[in-house]
């Protein structure tokens, strides 16, 4: 049922590894997670082994309007994902155009994915003000706002908090009241980006949910399509992820009228390139009740 949303002001933040580690600890911890691509750039797929000339997605196709469900793929740890797909710039702008005119576009099928009460959708954003953010914007239950461990992200805090990239107006600061926060690649080691950390902390408070270090094993896990959490699950990185997870699992609970979902079992390692996710037949959907 809730929609947590990952957004940010700026681009290159870590917002696509974090919804990738986010979606694979929350389902580690026995939710039942769906994982949604809304960034153009299509790169959420790359962090569970979907190839990279595989370009199917359910946004490439929005203004045909199939049942998104068609491009609903499994990973291995049981996250379902719904790429975005390949779209050169001409169609990407169309869509924005068609979004802005009909915003139903995606909100029904967003209303969809959000209709199955035991189901967590985790949605990958992309930077700055977009015609998706508006759209998901009002569905979602927390809207996670990455920032970024330096200079700039605290210089622009006020202005993030404003709500304003969110859509501005009444619209952005409706929004505001739902922002927590995630600081990410902290570097204990600069003093810059250990003070621009101390800084943001100090002012957020409890709205900070929590800050990842700085961490080349993200980037290392990337390169193998694989999650972090079964390359290197004692790193730093991994543990922070873990208590963020444990904040997002507090503030959305799962839904009390379904039995709590059993752990999932730690996946059996497999080779460098893991075996692509195809789609799932239809058959294979729903998983456990209709939509
Ligand atoms: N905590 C971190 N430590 C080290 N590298 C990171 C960290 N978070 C993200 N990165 C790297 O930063 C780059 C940008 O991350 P990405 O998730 O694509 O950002 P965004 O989605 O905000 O554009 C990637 O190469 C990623 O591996
Ligand atoms: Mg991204």
């Amino acid at each position: 049922m809730p929609l947590i949303i990952l957004a940010s002001p700026k681009g290159g933040v870590g917002k696509t590894t974090l919804t990738a580690n986010l979606a694979e600890q929350l389902r580690r911890q026995g939710r039942d997670v769906l994982l949604v691509d809304l960034d153009p750039q299509n790169a959420l797929r790359l962090h569970f082994g979907v190839p990279i000339q595989d370009g199917s997605g359910f946004m490439a196709e929005r203004q045909h309007r199939p049942d998104w469900r068609q491009h609903l793929r499994r990973t291995a740890s049981g996250v379902l994902l719904l790429p975005h797909g390949a779209m050169e710039l001409r169609a990407a702008l169309d869509l924005a155009i068609a979004l802005d005119r009909d915003p139903a576009l995606l909100a029904t099928p967003l209303r969809e994915m959000l209709a199955d009460p035991g189901l967590l959708v985790l949605a990958d954003l992309p930077p700055g003000p977009s015609q998706v953010l508006q759209v998901a914007a009002p569905l979602a239950s927390v809207i996670v706002t990455v920032l970024q461990s330096e200079a700039i992200s605290a210089a622009m805090l006020g202005e993030v908090e404003s709500g304003r990239f969110l859509g501005g107006g009444t619209l952005g600061a409706l929004s505001a009241s739902r922002l927590h926060y995630v600081l990410n690649s902290v570097d204990f080691g600069s003093p810059l980006s250990r003070a621009s950390a101390e800084a943001v902390a100090r002012h957020l408070g409890p709205k900070l949910l929590g800050a990842v270090s700085r961490d080349e094993a993200l980037g290392e896990a990337l390169a193998h399509q694989r999650p972090l959490l079964d390359l290197s699950p004692a790193g730093a990185a991994a543990q922070d992820l873990r208590q963020i997870a444990a904040g997002l699992d507090a503030l959305v609970p799962a839904s009390p009228s379904f039995p709590a979902p059993q752990p999932v079992p730690a996946p059996v390692a497999h080779a460098f390139h893991p075996p692509a996710t195809p789609p799932l037949p239809a058959a294979a959907y729903p998983l456990r009740r209709a939509w």
